[in-house]
């Protein structure tokens, strides 16, 4: 009997090479899910959203390389779940626009980061409310529906700072059905809980703001001298300590095996140096990461690989996008 899958969809924004937060807040659980077999998955790069920021060409190209490879070096398959680059789509621009006539400018008034900006414009005393604001960041969240109704994706993996967004998006959504009918599915949403809180390497939330990320794919060397830097307490080496208020046991527990972290914790109780402690965890994240290091310089190297991954993925989700084009200007009156 044949099961009717269920379709998953996300976007990643191009910002430069992951760090192991985003890998273990926000990649491995999407790829996790990806997976399944009751879903049909949609991964995609969304470099029409970094343009609202990013305006130096060499730099979105890189940064957007940098995601694909990561994703692919990661164990994407891109025979699985359809890949592709948001621009190679462009279907999702006439959706945009259609959403945009059923968007009122107030639901788009209160988004977040624009609201964000307009508080900074008063902060700074500026005269223009909407000062640096261009219509790209405006509108980034109907873009982003588009995304995702395009597709009629059934769930959406995202971050808590996206929560909103997708709200946006189920509301447009409804409006429009409110008019024509239940053309368009009304998304779902799966919380990422980035807020499981990956410690940098200074203790707070890993994040490139602060400085303290260690980045996914740096040499091993580089990745052992990071390691050395997380900080630790002044306990001499043969004090006991506690497992839980350790920010390297915190990060070893995600890439250790069960019976790892269980012997780890123990040492750790009959006391451990933090030098030792910092090696162990050393050891597990590049037994975890050497191989995807190897594969995402390999498609470093040779960026054609990423393209035609991409464009073959963009192959395939275009027919889908059309054919539901085709349902929505007809309902529309075109
Ligand atoms: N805005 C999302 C982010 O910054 C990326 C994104 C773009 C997205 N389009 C999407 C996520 C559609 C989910 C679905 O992370």
């Amino acid at each position: 009997m044949g099961m009717i899958k269920k379709t998953l969809l996300t976007g990643v924004k191009p910002t430069g090479m992951p760090h192991v937060g985003n890998f273990l807040g926000a990649i491995r659980p999407a790829l996790a899910l990806a997976e399944q077999e009751s879903y049909n998955s949609f991964l995609f790069i969304a470099d029409y959203h970094s343009l609202t920021h990013v305006h130096k060409a060499e730099e979105l190209r890189q940064m957007t390389y940098e995601v694909a490879a990561t994703w692919l070096a990661l164990g994407l398959d891109p025979e699985k779940s359809v890949f592709y680059r948001q621009s190679d789509v462009p279907e999702v621009f006439e959706l945009n626009w259609i959403l945009a006539c059923f968007s009122p400018k107030g639901l788009l008034n209160r988004a977040h980061a624009y609201k964000a900006k307009l508080q900074d414009n008063q902060e700074a005393g500026r005269s223009d409310p909407d000062y640096g604001v261009n219509m790209g960041l405006f509108t980034y969240p109907l873009l982003m529906a588009a995304d995702i109704l395009l597709f009629s994706a059934d769930q959406v993996p995202v971050g808590e700072d996206q929560v909103q967004h997708l709200e946006i998006a189920r509301d447009i959504a409804q409006k429009f059905n409110n008019n024509y009918g239940p053309l368009l599915k009304v998304p779902e949403f799966l919380v990422q809980k980035e807020s499981k809180l990956v410690p940098g390497l200074d203790g707070r939330k890993m994040s490139k703001s602060y400085g303290n990320t260690i980045p996914l794919f740096v040499p091993s060397n580089r990745l052992r001298k990071l390691v050395m830097k997380i900080k630790t307490d002044s306990s001499p080496p043969e004090a006991p300590k506690d497992p839980n208020d350790s920010l390297i046991f915190t990060l070893y527990r995600e890439f250790a095996s069960a019976e790892e972290v269980d012997s780890f914790a123990d040492h750790y109780r009959r006391g451990i140096s933090w030098g030792e402690a910092k090696e162990a965890l050393y050891q597990v994240m590049d037994r975890t990461l050497s191989e995807p290091r190897a594969r995402y310089e390999e498609l470093m190297a040779d960026t054609r690989q990423v393209d035609q991954l991409l464009l073959s993925g963009a192959e395939r989700a275009r027919p889908l996008a059309q054919s539901k084009l085709k349902e929505l200007r007809k309902a529309i009156g075109l």
